[in-house]
């Protein structure tokens, strides 16, 4: 039985298809490419030894897609396929609607078709909006504050919902929190199209001159150094989270969400702290004013993906930062180095 990866060549899906493929499952990648390179589909292959099969397509082409299901025994899906820019979201809600709902509308209708009905999809904390008190729980009230949050958010709902329609659901929505880290061979890690939006990647992108000097947004939050506080979390405990919440879904019925993050915050200040001593290199920044629409401070409460998925976050900062930081000095331009993709790799 095979375990359908949408948005497999992306920065969390690649990761998690390493993983299953080390646990031996068989993987199905369905990507359009739209925001990642085909070279991280043959180095999923290289760093693991182990064939899968891709489809390049768009999780929006139903036919596409019924093809898919319809040639291989399916057991679950893991639905990363998505478009993540906040700022992005807002000058364009239609794309981030049309492909993050409707697309998750699309993929389950065929799954339906097809008889699959274990899902596990990429949600995020986006989805607790500007939190009431942290540690935040599963439990702590839902709303969104950006586009991207609110078809986050709407795709937990019309999950939820679908769970309640048909007990054959079983749903496992993943709330990320702040994914950093690269794979250990350097071989795999995040690679933005553009100016990075988010923290780590424009600080290791600073490190290797191809940007200036880092902004810190915000150096009067209410928090011990005046700069936000995450909880960053390392995206190779994210893949293992992934393969606990698959033997999960086998497990339950209905729609069940997961907090995945370390329980442990980390301020900007303290983030440059330690990438300078996992790097050697101290990174030029200048405090300015707070980028709208962010929290002053994030993290999670982990228990009950502890309790539930049997699942911990493994791995602390210095590792996340060493293992990025090896992967943006190996790869400064990325996955530039593109190589035709073929349907089977391994
Ligand atoms: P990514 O952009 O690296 O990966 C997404 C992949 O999906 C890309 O390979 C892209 O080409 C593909 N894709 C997008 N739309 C598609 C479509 N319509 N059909 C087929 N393929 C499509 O992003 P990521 O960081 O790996 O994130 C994966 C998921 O996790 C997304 O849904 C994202 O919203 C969610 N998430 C990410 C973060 C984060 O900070 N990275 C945090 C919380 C949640
Ligand atoms: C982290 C901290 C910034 C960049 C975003 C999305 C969220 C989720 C993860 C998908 C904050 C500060 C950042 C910079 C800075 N994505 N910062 N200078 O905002 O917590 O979450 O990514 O679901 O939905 O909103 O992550 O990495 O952008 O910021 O000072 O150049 O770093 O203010 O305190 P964020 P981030």
């Amino acid at each position: 039985m095979a375990i359908v990866v949408t948005g497999g060549a992306g920065y969390i899906g690649s990761h998690t298809c390493i993983e299953l493929l080390n646990e031996g499952y068989e993987v199905i990648v369905v990507d359009d490419l739209r925001n990642s390179k085909a070279e991280a589909l043959h180095r999923i292959g290289e760093v693991t030894g182990r064939p899968f099969q891709f489809y390049r397509t768009d999780v929006l082409n139903e036919d596409a897609l019924e093809a898919v299901f319809a040639g291989h025994a399916v057991e679950a899906v893991i639905h990363f396929a998505g478009m993540k820019a906040v700022g992005e979201s807002v000058l364009l809600p239609l794309s981030y609607y049309r492909n993050n709902v409707a697309g998750t509308m699309a993929l389950c209708q065929v799954m339906q078709r097809h008889g699959v009905f274990k899902l596990v999809f990429s949600s995020s904390a986006t989805v607790y909006g500007v939190p009431g008190q942290v540690p935040i729980s599963e439990g702590a009230p839902l709303s969104a504050i950006n586009p991207y949050g609110r078809t986050k958010l709407m795709a937990e709902e019309i999950l939820r919902d679908l769970a309640v329609s048909d007990p054959r659901w079983s749903i496992a929505n993943l709330r990320y929190f702040n994914p950093v880290g690269a794979h250990k061979s350097g071989r795999l890690g995040e690679d933005p199209s553009g100016i990075p939006n988010n923290l780590v990647p424009y600080m290791t992108q600073v490190a290797v001159g191809k940007l200036r000097q880092l902004q810190v947004f915000g150096g009067d939050y209410p928090t011990p150094d005046g700069t936000g506080i995450r909880d960053y979390i390392h995206v190779l405990d994210l893949a293992a989270g992934h393969v606990k919440a698959l033997e999960r879904v086998k497990r339950f019925q209905g729609a069940e969400s997961y907090n995945l993050g370390t329980g442990r915050g980390y301020s900007v200040l303290e983030m440059i702290a330690a990438f300078g001593r996992v790097s050697g290199v101290e990174l030029p920044y200048i405090i300015t004013d707070r980028r709208p629409g962010d929290v002053a401070v994030c993290y999670a409460d982990c228990s009950k993906a502890a309790a539930e998925l049997g699942w911990t976050a493994e791995r602390g900062l210095e590792e996340m930062l060493e293992d990025t930081w090896r992967w943006q000095a190996q790869n400064p331009d990325g996955y530039r180095a593109d190589r035709i993709p073929s349907i089977l790799y391994g």
